[in-house]
């Protein structure tokens, strides 16, 4: 989902990407003046040095101020960089040593690249940055350090230390850096003791910080009111302190997933002086309650993966633009959610409840929700009026809950006039239930109790493309005659691990794929698919078929078709032998019988 930290790491990849478009185009850019000035200094200290070539240290390619060495096995940093060099790129190489000398003549180094190298601490000596006046963008990720430079330029534009061992920050590392945008110090083992009081005083520019993936029991506090996005998940964070979030007005994105927030930890003005903020993220931590006093203009809300009972009445009230809502993996019961917990919530469009205790759907759910995903509860029952106002509902998953036939109200879905995804899988239902809303295109009842298709339960649904009914218990004669037909934009039909005997022969001409595999078919006769000439697929793996019981003429005719599964080559189902037939003779009559 949108919170992901595969989603946050592709943002921070992005910002980097962009900073190095910019960087780029600014290289691009024809300055000409200065280059003509350039030329006419190298050629002076040339003649200075005795020199004739144009300098280039010889692993590199040296071209308008940008010098890349990236990737070329450097142990060492490389002599003669051309001093007007602007860009200098020594990314993934096994530098362990940086010193003043190497950088002090580089006064017009606008971007450094060491990412992904060997230096250490003691391996680069941070007197060296503070010459280079110009320093824009440094990107030090993945190597060595345990401590940050303790100056670095007051040029600073974004700075990413990420993936080393610092466990310490100097006042002046980020401290007075009134163009400073975007710190990167994630993955590394700082703790709060490792922090200057004030990290950014006179760096009131920085829109972007992140520090997940650190030691840090408390949220840093004089954070800058510029900041746009903070992320602090996977840290050891226990409480907010009172006023810790007060300045940041700006702040739209804030991660604080993976920690050990408990509702002791914070009050309801944590959060409320926020007023930008779109994505609070507080999963997998602590919580008991939803917090309260959320700022209005939240969009994305994420509490799963907590331990909270209750949705108290005013919780909720004050986020009227919640668009996501992600409750699931809790501990929530039907009755700890305050019927009136969700009202004015008209943006909430999608709503994870799975995982929880529910053994109801929850009273009072929001009004303009689209999707529902109430699976994996305990819910037994759904009465007549509980989904009544889910009049925009696309896509209601129920499965894995304990419903039975004889607590699923008939006319429960009759309002649910949209619904185009409904999952009932992993219930103990005995019957496809009836009132389907005749809008679905996707209808799944897998893996539950079935042994009958009631007369008319599929009537009506003209808009259905896939039906998943595997893994139960029906046979030929459990189904009512015609039920298939009525399908009329079927494509989809999976019928495996059923206890078919036969091919149904009434399936719509819509149909491409079959799925039959794990019954008791023993034959397919000619006429078998005289009735779905756009067959695209048949599976009809662990049957009882022999080579001489499918007729190559029931498949002679089906131009379409691309896969024929019958599970013949497959070591697992072995050869028809002869003394099957006598099994299915005995399953024969056990139907024959059923049906009296
Ligand atoms: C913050 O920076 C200002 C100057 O920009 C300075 O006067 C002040 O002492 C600094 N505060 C701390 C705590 O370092
Ligand atoms: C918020 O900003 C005000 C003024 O800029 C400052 O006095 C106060 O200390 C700041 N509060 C926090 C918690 O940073
Ligand atoms: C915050 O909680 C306190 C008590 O815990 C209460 O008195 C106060 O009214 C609440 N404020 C808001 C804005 O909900
Ligand atoms: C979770 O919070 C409760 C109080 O709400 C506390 O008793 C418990 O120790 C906390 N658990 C962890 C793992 O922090
Ligand atoms: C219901 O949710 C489960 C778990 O996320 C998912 O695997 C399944 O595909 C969903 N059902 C439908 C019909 O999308
Ligand atoms: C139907 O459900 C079964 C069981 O989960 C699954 O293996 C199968 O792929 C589904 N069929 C289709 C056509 O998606």
């Amino acid at each position: 989902m949108l919170g992901g930290p595969k989603s946050s790491l592709l943002r921070a990849l992005s910002v980097l990407l962009l900073a190095w478009a910019l960087v780029g185009g600014q290289a691009l850019l024809p300055e000409e003046e200065e280059e003509m000035e350039e030329v006419f200094e190298e050629e002076e200290e040339e003649l200075v040095a005795g020199k004739t070539a144009v300098v280039c240290p010889p692993e590199c390619s040296c071209r308008d101020g940008v010098v890349d060495c990236a990737g070329v096995d450097l142990t060492m940093f490389p002599e003669e960089i051309p001093v007007n060099t602007r860009q200098l790129s020594l990314q993934n190489n096994q530098i362990e040593v940086v010193t003043v000398d190497h950088l002090s003549s580089l006064h017009r180094l606008e971007t450094l690249n060491l990412q992904n190298n060997w230096l250490s601490t003691e391996g680069l000596e941070d007197e060296g940055f503070e010459v280079l006046e110009q320093l824009a963008y440094l990107y030090l990720a993945n190597n060595r350090l345990t401590l940050a430079p303790r100056h670095l330029p007051r040029s600073l534009v974004s700075a990413d230390f990420a993936a080393n061992q610092l466990t310490k920050i100097y006042p002046y590392t980020f401290g007075d850096k009134p163009s400073l945008k975007s710190v990167y110090l994630h993955n590394n083992k700082l703790s709060d003791a490792g922090l200057p009081d004030i990290m950014f005083n006179g760096s009131a520019s920085l829109e972007i910080l992140i520090m997940s993936s650190n030691f840090l029991h408390l949220v840093p506090s004089n954070l800058p009111s510029s900041l746009h996005r903070l992320h602090l998940k996977s840290n050891k964070l226990e409480k907010i302190p009172p006023g810790a979030f007060h300045n940041l007005t700006n702040l739209r994105e804030l991660y604080l997933q993976d920690n050990l927030l408990s509702n002791d930890g914070m009050d309801n003005l944590t959060f409320s002086q926020l007023s930008s903020l779109e994505c609070l993220d507080l999963s997998n931590n602590n919580l008991s309650v939803v917090p309260s006093g959320l700022p209005r203009s939240l969009v994305l809300l994420h509490l799963e993966k907590n331990a909270i009972r209750e949705i108290p009445k005013d919780a909720l009230a004050s986020v009227k633009n919640l668009e996501y809502l992600l409750l699931h993996n809790n501990q929530l019961r039907s009755r700890s959610i305050h019927p009136m917990a969700f009202q004015g919530l008209k943006k909430l469009h999608t709503l994870h409840m799975y995982n929880n205790l529910l053994e109801r759907v929850p009273r009072g759910l929001p009004r303009r929700a689209k999707t529902l995903m109430i699976l994996h509860n305990a819910i037994s029952e759904i009465g007549r009026n509980d989904l009544i106002f889910l009049y925009t509902l696309i896509e209601l998953n129920l499965s894995y809950n304990r419903l039975t036939n004889s607590k699923l109200n008939r006319d429960a879905f009759r309002k649910l006039r949209v619904l185009e995804t409904l999952d009932l899988s992993g219930n103990a239902l005995q019957a496809v239930p009836l009132g389907l809303p005749r809008s679905l295109q996707v209808l799944r009842i897998k893996d539950n109790k079935l042994s009958s298709v009631p007369d008319g339960a599929l009537a009506g649904l003209a808009k259905l493309k896939e039906i998943n009914l595997s893994n139960n218990q029906l046979k030929l004669n459990s189904v009512y005659q015609g039920a298939w037909m009525e399908l009329s934009s079927l494509t989809t039909l999976d019928l495996s691990g059923n206890l078919l005997s036969h091919i149904p022969s009434d399936l719509p001409e819509s149909l491409e794929y079959l799925h039959l595999a794990s019954n008791r078919i023993s034959s397919v006769p000619p006429s078998a698919f005289q009735g779905t000439p756009n067959l695209k697929g048949i599976f009809l793996r662990s049957n009882r078929l022999s080579v001489d019981s499918v007729s190559e003429g029931a498949l002679a005719f089906l131009t379409q078709l691309q896969v024929l599964d019958l599970g013949r080559e497959s070591p697992e189902f072995p050869p028809f032998r002869p003394g099957d037939r006598l099994q299915e003779k005995e399953e024969g009559m056990e139907e024959e019988e059923e049906t009296f």
